[in-house]
Parts: structure tokens; C-alpha cells; sequence
């Protein structure tokens, strides 16, 4: 797939695989460097090569790719929750950041009677025996937190995987969750829709190698444990390539970098950030100096297939 051209040396486009791109990607860079522009063009030619799968966590993407779906979740196509035990809990672990005991009520309320919906749930927990009084602690917090997400969205489904029908070749899927405004469903939204592309994948319900743009990653990956650095390894045997872009490179931190085998590293302003890039990547120090400095929609491009890191002007190449 061309990117667009090198601004060093002869002219010429730059090419990557897309095969690259299942050992997933990282798009950084501060805000109005370019990369959701990037991350349009990179996934606008993918989707010759896959299914793509776009979370547009601020509602971009259908003014730039012209031919993709554009689904607002509702209570008609809602967001899969998967429904097995370990799924739920560690999704909501780490959306609401559940403690021990809370996590422990959750997995024996799922495991006794499999809610089908958000609000089985919470009607669930609450019949929940009391005997202990940190069950009762435990129990009260996870309804407080859990009910916030039922009252005010209709949108999440357990185990409802319709959205996923709306795939098509050549034709980029966006999931617009730009109208939830409460950042917890946002990431709610975010990773459950992660684990639930990943639990159809392993059922072979999606033939196509399938590709993942989350826009805002750094929302969505959490500082503390975090689904997706184990998701990244996981995955990749499947045939699902994540892109992760974000404008806090060091909120991803360096195992998650680490995992992107294809780097767009567009103008970085804080030091932390350029150093912490210049670290995982490695880049030589020319380049490294010229990445603060970085025209619009300019970026320093490494993966496995360049010999070495390019200097690119993206653009769309047809
Ligand atoms: N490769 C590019 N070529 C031309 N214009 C670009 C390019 N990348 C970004 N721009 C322009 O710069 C502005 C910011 O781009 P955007 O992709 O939204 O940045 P970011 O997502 O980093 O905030 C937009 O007006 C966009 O059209
Ligand atoms: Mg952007």
C-alpha cells in the first residue's frame, strides 16, 4: 500500500505492506498534526486488503472516507458486550475500575444467571445475597457504578453481534460513538467493541484479515492493568491488526509501543513523548531532532518492510 512520498532523497512513494499492519500500527502526534487524516488515508487502502473497523470516538471519519458505513449504535444495532464470564469482567474491571470484591460479585452474579442485558444485570446484582458486611460495601458501589451505564444509553447489548453483519468488502465500517457523552460508555464502548471483534474472530464469523482504527487510544487504554497490551499479542495470531492513535504516546507507555511494529510518528511537542518514541522506535538522532518541527500531515514512518525509518508526506495514492 502506498502512504504517500518521502520528502528525503529521490523522490518516491512509500510503500507498506498490509500485511504490516496485523502486527498492528501506532499513529501519533499532537493535535491537528495529521493523524486522523493518516489514519484515513492507511485505512481507506486497507480496506482492499480487509474488513476495517473504525471507532470515531469525536464522529471524523464519514466526512473523510466517502464509501464507508457509518453506524450510530442504538438500541436497534446496539454494541456487543461478550457475554462469556472472564470477557465481561475484565471489561468492566477496567472501564469502572472495579475493586477486588466488587469484580468477585460481578463474576458470581454473571456466572449464576448470564444476563442478557445491562439491565438483567443490575437487577441481578441487586438480588445478590448480603450476608457479609463488605458484600454489602462492594455491593452498593458496583450498583451505583454499573446502573449509571443502563439509565442513560440503550445501547449496549450483550452478545449481540448484528453490528458486525454491516461488514462489507472495500467498505470501511465507522462506529460512531462521538453522541455518548460520558467518558466511562465512550470507553465502555471502546473496548467492549475490541473484545467483541476479537471473540467473532476466533469463531471464524469474519473470513477477512480485519483491521481496527481506535481513534483517542490513550482514553482508552487505562495507566493501570490494561486489556489491550494483552489484546495486542493476542490477536495478532487471528488476523486482526489494531491501529492505535492517540496524541499521548507515553499514556500508551512503552510495552504497548513496543507491540506497533508500524510507527507514524507525526510532530511531537512534549520531550517525554519525543524521547519516549525515539526510545521504542529507535530512531537516529536527526531524525528524532527533526520530529518536533514536523510539518502538517509530514511524519517519520518505520516497519518491518522499510530498511529504514522514512521521512513521509502522507497523502492518498490511488
Ligand atoms: N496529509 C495531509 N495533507 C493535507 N492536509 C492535511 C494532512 N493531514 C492533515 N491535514 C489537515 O490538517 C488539519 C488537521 O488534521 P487532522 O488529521 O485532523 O489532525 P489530528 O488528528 O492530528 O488532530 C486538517 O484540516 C487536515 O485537513
Ligand atoms: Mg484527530
Amino acid at each position: 500500500m502506498a502512504i504517500g512520498e518521502n520528502i528525503s532523497g529521490i523522490p518516491k512513494y512509500v510503500y507498506i505492506p498490509a500485511s504490516d499492519f496485523l502486527r498492528h500500527c501506532i499513529v501519533v502526534g499532537t493535535t491537528g498534526s495529521g493523524k486522523t487524516t493518516t489514519a484515513s488515508i492507511i485505512a481507506s487502502q486497507l480496506s482492499d486488503y480487509g474488513a476495517v473497523i473504525i471507532v470515531d470516538w469525536y464522529g471524523e471519519y464519514g466526512k473523510l472516507l466517502s464509501n464507508a458505513e457509518v453506524v450510530v449504535p442504538n438500541g436497534y444495532i446496539p454494541i456487543p458486550v461478550p457475554g462469556g464470564v472472564d470477557d465481561i469482567v475484565s471489561i468492566f474491571e477496567e472501564v469502572l475500575e472495579l475493586s477486588p470484591a466488587q469484580s468477585y460479585i460481578l463474576q458470581r452474579v454473571i456466572e449464576a444467571y448470564k444476563p442478557r442485558t445491562l439491565a438483567e444485570l443490575v437487577d441481578y446484582i441487586e438480588t445478590y445475597p448480603t450476608e457479609a458486611k463488605w458484600v454489602i460495601e462492594a455491593k452498593h458501589a458496583l450498583l451505583r457504578r454499573i446502573s449509571v451505564l443502563v439509565s442513560k444509553e440503550k445501547i449496549f447489548s450483550i452478545d449481540n453481534y448484528r453490528l458486525f453483519q454491516l461488514l462489507r468488502p472495500k467498505r470501511p465500517l465507522i462506529i460512531d460513538i462521538s453522541y455518548i457523552r460520558n467518558i466511562v460508555l465512550k470507553r465502555l464502548a471502546a473496548l467492549a467493541l475490541l473484545k467483541a471483534i476479537e471473540v467473532v474472530k476466533s469463531h471464524d464469523k469474519i473470513e477477512d484479515r480485519v483491521f481496527i482504527v481506535i481513534e483517542e487510544s490513550h482514553n482508552v487504554i487505562s495507566l493501570g492493568k490494561s486489556l489491550i497490551p494483552r489484546m495486542l499479542s493476542e490477536v495478532r495470531k487471528l488476523g486482526v491488526g489494531i491501529m492505535l492513535v492517540t496524541q499521548s504516546p507515553t499514556v500508551l507507555g512503552h510495552a504497548v509501543i513496543m507491540n506497533c511494529n508500524v510507527r507514524v510518528v507525526h510532530s511531537l511537542k512534549s520531550r517525554d513523548d519525543i524521547e519516549l518514541i525515539s526510545r521504542s522506535v529507535g530512531l537516529p538522532r536527526e531524525l528524532t531532532e527533526v520530529v518536533p518541527r514536523l510539518g502538517v500531515g509530514v511524519a517519520v514512518v518505520d516497519s518491518p518492510s522499510l530498511m529504514s525509518p522514512e521521512l513521509v508526506r502522507v497523502r492518498y495514492i490511488k
